[in-house]
């Protein structure tokens, strides 16, 4: 805690193209929050590398979401913005989490299940252990709450397990972190199969819409959706999916609610609807994408606030790093 303020934890991967899944799930979220917290915003690169990467690309996507971070709204002079293997600690209190953790806890996590499917030939250690990589992440910071989508709820459950452990084993060391979800749009779904998540890695990109989609391919990838048989724009997640979650992008990016939006197309068919959603979209986009342009191009700017964030983070880590060694038994000098 900072200025009577608690503290705030989140972190995205720098793979593939980002969604507007993870805006609406996360980022956008970040940056509601940052003023009533004290927040720590990483760039997971260290959980990237349990699939496998192209290194070129991994390097410039991370400088890609940093930018985009900014560009969303991120303010690093407030926030500590930072990539996740520039603080030794995580790795460091992974190692030590680990023996607090059961390899049948790991093999039960739905994520590991899902990817050792996709990734069948490359199921390594990493993959297992990317949810307690994860709890070292949230509980270096003391973290309170942790803003995150639905798919990563899993993950968080276990970070509280874990402390909880460690907690009880010795004395209270970690604070025990809470997720935190947003009431509309913490998980937005696949446009042509709104049974789906909408993910990164999706193997049909048209049902995903990506944050670098230009405004002709986001307004074509509405235009697309799956809806249902009926005429209503009605909110009912249960019988129409594909409408709700249009319904909820369309919401979290004009910020109108649920109700208003159903009122605004009562009457009017799905084609004016999904135009409106595709629209609503890509105008908010736009800007983003511009900022996002113009920050990459001045990477003096993007490394200072990387080496800022860094020394900010590792301070904090460093000291919960050092209480933990403590308790353990880790002989210091
Ligand atoms: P990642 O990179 O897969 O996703 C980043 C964030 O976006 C959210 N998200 C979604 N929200 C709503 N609808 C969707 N379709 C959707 N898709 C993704 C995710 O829930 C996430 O909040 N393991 C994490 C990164 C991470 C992390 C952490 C998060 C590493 N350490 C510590 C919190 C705390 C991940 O892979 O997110």
């Amino acid at each position: 805690m900072k200025d009577g303020k608690k503290t705030l934890y989140s972190a995205v991967q720098p793979t593939n193209n980002l969604t507007i899944g993870n805006y609406i799930g996360a980022i956008r979220n970040f940056v509601a929050l940052q003023k009533d917290y004290d927040c720590y915003f990483a760039i997971a690169n260290m959980h990237a590398i349990t699939v496998r990467q192209n290194p070129a690309e991994l390097r410039q996507r991370t400088l890609s979401l940093l930018a985009l971070y900014i560009a969303c709204g991120l303010n690093p002079e407030k926030s500590a913005v930072y990539v996740q293997s520039h603080v030794p600690a995580h790795a460091e209190l992974c190692w030590v989490l680990n023996t607090f953790t059961y390899v049948g806890e790991m093999e039960r996590m739905t994520q590991f299940k899902d990817k050792s499917a996709r990734h069948a030939e490359n199921i390594n250690m990493g993959l297992m252990d990317y949810p307690v990589l994860m709890a070292a992440d949230i509980l270096l910071y003391q973290t309170d709450v942790v803003p995150v989508g639905l798919d990563q709820r899993q993950h968080v459950e276990i970070a509280r397990d874990i402390a909880q452990r460690f907690n009880n084993a010795f004395s209270p060391t970690f604070t025990v972190p809470e997720a935190l979800f947003m009431k509309v749009g913490a998980k937005i779904c696949d446009l042509l199969d709104p049974s789906k998540k909408m993910s990164k890695s999706a193997e049909n990109v048209n049902g995903s819409v990506f944050l670098s989609d230009d405004k002709d391919t986001v307004i074509r990838k509405f235009k697309r959706a799956v809806t249902d048989s009926g005429n209503e724009v009605k909110y009912d997640p249960e019988n129409k999916a594909g409408v709700s979650n249009l319904l909820s992008v369309y919401s979290a990016f004009t910020g109108k609610s649920i109700a208003e939006a159903e009122a605004e197309f009562a009457g009017r068919g799905y084609g004016d609807f999904k135009l409106a959603v595709g629209e609503a979209v890509a105008d908010k986009l736009a800007p983003v994408q511009a900022e996002q342009a113009r920050l990459l191009a001045d990477k003096d700017y993007l490394n200072g606030v990387l080496k800022d964030g860094a020394a900010r983070a590792c301070r904090t880590a460093e000291k919960t790093l050092a209480k933990v060694y403590k308790k353990i038994g880790f002989y210091q000098i």
